[in-house]
């Protein structure tokens, strides 16, 4: 079985993900990490030059890939639920676990960065909450939530070992 580590941005997937795969032995991905290699930019530019639908059909595309592979850490993007289709492939193909962070931890870890085109805003804040509440029924639906706000990505490595 695949485990893929969703949840918003800034919640700390991709670390925990390194971690836990050196732990485990199994091999790594980044979803965006694939999706900048697949594409030849970065994600900011695939937003700025073809939209955000091209970027959530390709991103579809190499979660697919991925998927078939046999246990495999995945990070995935923040996004990846919001396209109809992508929780089937990853229930089917393994565990779900949702990082979260409340919005003012995410704010702080991702404030002046210019690699998220999404929180591209005026009030980035307010835009982190917005989403977040848009995204929660979907976040909710994964096989076990781990609150990343106060602890360590070692921790939060721990206890997703603790609950496998
Ligand atoms: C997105 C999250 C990003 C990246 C893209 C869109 C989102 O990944 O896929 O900017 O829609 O939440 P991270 O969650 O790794 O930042």
């Amino acid at each position: 079985m695949n485990i893929y580590l969703i949840g918003f941005m800034g919640t700390g997937k991709t670390t925990v993900g390194k971690i836990l795969a050196e732990k485990l032995g199994r091999k790594f991905y980044d979803l965006d990490e694939l999706i900048e290699r697949k594409a030849g930019k970065s994600i900011r530019d695939i937003f700025i030059d073809d939209g955000e639908e091209h970027f959530r059909k390709i991103e579809t595309e190499v979660l697919k890939e991925v998927a078939g592979g046999k246990g495999y850490i995945i990070a995935t993007g923040g996004g990846l639920l919001t396209t109809e289709g992508n929780y089937e492939v990853m229930k089917e193909s393994g565990v779900i676990i949702t990082l979260a962070a409340s919005a003012e931890s995410i704010y702080e870890r991702l404030k002046g960065d210019e690699s998220r085109p999404l929180l591209m805003v005026e009030n980035v804040i307010d835009e982190i909450k917005r989403l977040m509440f848009e995204r929660a029924p979907l976040y909710i639906k994964a096989d076990y939530i781990v609150d990343t706000s106060d602890v360590s990505p070692d921790e939060v490595a721990a206890e997703i070992m603790e609950f496998l």
